[in-house]
């Protein structure tokens, strides 16, 4: 096993490309399963996610080809409704292949995707999503078995305890695509994510409306053809290298990026006194004198992004005042915590919220990443440490980001991949 060693109080320097959205990836993945023809799928981000999404397609009947930035995903002959608790376990996302077996083959046997350090996340509202378009599911031995000759449009109310859910809304979108008539998804996920899960869909011969917003309509068709698809960028690594070049003080320049995506934290980052800037498809992110404290709250989408909330948490921790953070999509998000204080921060947690009392400086310390974000946070927090930080089990890190320490390298930072003995 690796970690990586930080070296913090490098400024942050230069020009960063950011990749294709692993939150977009993986249900475009999933929607393949919706034709047998041929996909390109282009601006492709290679990490450990999307290449699990891959091995769970090649076993539910695809061949997947791997070029530069992107994939090319055929049809084996073979096609398979079964994903197995091997695959699904080891990653949420890869749920979202239930709507389109279920679509295509009209029958989907899926493993529940099971607990995670982040919360309970149950997905009672993906089962709600099918049965409401008329399929009979039971739950046997940990799967979903889900089974339907035809499914039927439907008006669908989707909302859960915390709002909108965005792989529901993707699944359920997938599920409905040949349906009879035309399905409303109320309230449907709004973050971009989906919107282009439906504009890949759209591409393919889909009839999907008010993507984006919280009521999709989705007008069932025969078929869906292959197509040529560029996946948009990833905001939330976006939002992270604006974060650690926030917390740094540095100035970078992103590409690739789109700004459009992340107005809450343009927002959020005025307030703190970090300025941001757009054009085309650049982002110039410029330093704070002082880091100013601001509270936020997460959302679904357009609000703060709960994939960001550790991220900024990191920054606050070094402003000059108190700061609150409240997760409203999930309440238990908060492992970080106990190593950012290792570092010297001063942060304390009531229920769903964590209060934050700036601190002069962060010092370097051992720590344990515990989730993909969480050890996102900890990297950034190790930027502006004192002395060296030493991040544990990047395993989590490796799930969601494209070469992670390597771009922070070319933007000056000094982080190394040691062997852990
Ligand atoms: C997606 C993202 C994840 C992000 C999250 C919230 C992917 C692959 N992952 O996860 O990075 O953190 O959105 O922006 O896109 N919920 C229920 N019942 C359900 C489903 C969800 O109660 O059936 C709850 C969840 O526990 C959570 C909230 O709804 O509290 C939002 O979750 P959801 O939007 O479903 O997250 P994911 O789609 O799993």
């Amino acid at each position: 096993m690796e970690k990586l060693v930080i070296e913090g109080g490098a400024k942050l320097k230069g020009d960063v490309y950011i990749s294709g959205a692993k939150n977009a990836a993986l249900p475009i993945m999933a929607a393949t399963l919706l034709t047998d023809e041929e996909c390109v799928i282009n601006n492709f981000p290679m990490m450990r996610d999307t290449v699990t999404m891959a091995k769970l397609l090649e076993s539910l009947g695809k061949k997947i080809k791997y070029g530069k930035n992107k994939i090319t995903v055929t049809s084996n002959g073979k096609p398979s409704h079964v994903a197995s608790y091997e695959l699904v376990s080891t990653m949420r996302g890869s749920f979202c292949v239930l709507g389109p077996l279920l679509a295509k083959l009209k029958k989907a046997t899926v493993s529940l995707p099971g607990g995670c350090v982040i919360g309970v996340r149950p997905v009672d509202l993906h089962i709600k999503g099918i049965k409401a378009l008329g399929a009979k599911v039971e739950i046997e031995n940990g799967y979903v078995i889900a089974t339907a000759n035809k499914l039927k449009a439907t008006h669908m109310y989707l909302g859960g305890v915390f709002g909108s859910s965005v792989l529901a809304t993707a699944n359920i979108m997938m599920a409905a695509v040949f349906a009879d008539g035309e399905t409303i998804i109320e309230p449907a996920a709004c973050e971009p994510e989906v919107t282009d899960l439906a504009n890949f869909l759209n591409k393919m011969g889909a009839k999907i409306k008010g993507q984006g917003s919280p009521r999709v309509s989705i007008t069932g068709v025969k078929k869906l053809k292959g197509v040529t698809y560029s996946i948009i960028p990833d905001r939330i690594e976006a939002g992270t290298y604006i974060l650690a070049a926030a917390i740094t003080k540095g100035t970078i320049t992103l590409h690739n990026a789109n700004l459009e995506h992340l107005m809450v934290l343009v927002d959020k980052l005025k307030e703190v006194g970090v300025n941001l800037e757009s054009k085309n498809n650049k982002i110039k992110v410029s330093p704070a004198k002082e880091i100013k404290p601001v509270s936020i709250t997460t959302y679904p989408y357009p609000g703060f992004p709960t994939d960001l909330q550790a991220q900024f948490m990191a920054l606050m921790a070094l402003a000059e005042g108190v700061s609150i953070i409240t997760d409203k999509v999930y309440p238990d998000r908060f492992i970080h915590i106990a190593e950012l204080d290792r570092m010297g921060a001063n942060i304390r947690r009531e229920g769903s919220i964590a209060i934050i009392e700036g601190v002069k400086e962060l010092r370097g310390a051992a720590v344990m990443a515990s989730d993909l974000r969480a050890s996102a946070a900890l990297i950034v927090a190790g930027l502006a440490a004192r002395g060296k930080t030493e991040v544990h089990r990047i395993y989590h890190l490796e799930r969601g980001y494209v070469d992670f320490d390597g771009k922070l390298r070319s933007l000056g930072a000094k982080i190394s991949r040691v062997q852990e003995k």
